[in-house]
């Protein structure tokens, strides 16, 4: 089948990750709207729509690809189902969202009841086996590496004007710590980066195979290239605090992350949601106005078990985190 028959068809789907603990973590609810902001092909999304027969999903994804895909493969789940093209991150594209659902659900102009929001954030398998998307350092491709493919720069245009110190910053911040400047140098001196394989080639070449770490040496400069491309990680916490701001109480929010930086900023803009921020004193009553606005379900991130990750190696780095909103409690008011 060719690429395109592939990628139109429902031979693609991604396998979902923890998708066992995505249904567990669900609300308790029957109905209500549901948002899946990184719809993919859909993995999740079918799941949750059999085990929900009454609610209406809206999923979102950036690239025009999975969208196609996705609308695909929920075209069973009618009036119950729409894809919308664009990004989690995009001012008032959740508020598009409760109208798209609503339109389709029948009910023009119903009361947002926002039930559930999941992030599984990252790529899909086929932008990642897809050689032309040159996401893959495994893969020969031109260096795009752009999940939304109509608009923005290149990872090969990004490596063309990036400084040498935010290059290297870059890959540090991506664990690259002892031959981020090396590698920065190399890069700089290699320009234009146009393939995958050229890329590949400079990483290997720059760091001795005496010192290489587990995996290909490549992995983590391809990662942390692909971050910086699609700028995975600068409006995350922004995304997250208004996905959570348009969940009605007792709505939940549900992140799957890949990578520590990720998971640091759920982790983060989880607690702060859990504990309200306060900085005053300990030993004296919460003066600052601190309100407490979710309630933890996941203390820690919980992580696939051995069984998954034999059959999906791709969910071995895996983190799951979940939050229920709850009606807001200012610190003060605490006994
Ligand atoms: C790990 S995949 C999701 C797979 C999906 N859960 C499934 O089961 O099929 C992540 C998806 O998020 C999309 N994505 C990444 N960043 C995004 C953003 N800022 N806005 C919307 N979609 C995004 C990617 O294009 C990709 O399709």
């Amino acid at each position: 089948m060719s690429d395109r028959a592939g990628i139109m068809g429902v031979d693609i789907l991604h396998i979902p990750v923890m998708a066992k603990e995505v249904i567990e973590f669900l609300p308790p609810v029957t109905e209500g709207i549901f948002i899946d902001a990184t719809v993919g092909f859909g993995g999740h999304a079918k799941e949750i729509l059999s085990e929900y027969p009454r609610v209406v999903l809206v999923g979102i994804d950036r690239d025009p690809e999975a969208v196609t895909t996705a609308t695909e493969n929920l075209r069973g789940f009618q009036n119950r189902a729409i894809v919308l093209h664009g990004r989690y991150d995009e001012e008032g594209i959740f508020e598009k969202a409760i109208v798209s659902a609503n339109e389709i659900a029948g009910r023009p102009g119903k009361a947002p009841e926002v039930m559930a929001v999941l992030f599984d954030l990252g790529v899909n398998s086929y932008q990642l086996d897809e050689a032309g998307r040159g996401f893959s350092y495994m893969k020969s491709g031109s260096l795009d590496m752009r999940m939304d493919t109509s608009k923005g720069e290149t990872a090969s245009e990004f490596l063309q004007k990036v400084s040498f110190e935010d290059l290297k910053a870059l890959l540090y911040a991506n664990g690259e710590y002892k031959y981020a400047g090396k590698l920065a140098k190399e890069i700089i001196a290699c320009r234009p980066v146009k393939t995958t394989e050229e890329l590949s080639q400079i990483v290997e070449a720059s760091i001795p195979k005496s010192m290489r770490r587990r995996g290909h040496p490549a992995k983590r400069v391809f990662q942390a290239l692909r971050i910086a491309v699609n700028e995975e990680i600068v409006f995350l916490a922004d995304a997250v605090a208004r996905a959570f701001e348009v969940l009605a109480t007792g709505g939940r929010l549900l992140v799957l992350s890949y990578h520590s930086g990720e998971d640091r900023i759920i982790k983060t803009s989880f607690n702060l949601l859990a504990d309200g921020g306060c900085k005053c004193p300990k030993s004296l009553p919460c003066r600052c106005g601190a309100v407490i606005k979710g309630k933890l379900l996941t203390r820690r991130s919980l992580t696939p078990g051995k069984e998954e990750i034999d059959r999906n190696s791709r969910a071995a780095s895996a983190r799951f985190r979940a939050i229920e909103k709850i009606q807001p409690i200012y610190l003060k008011d605490l006994p």
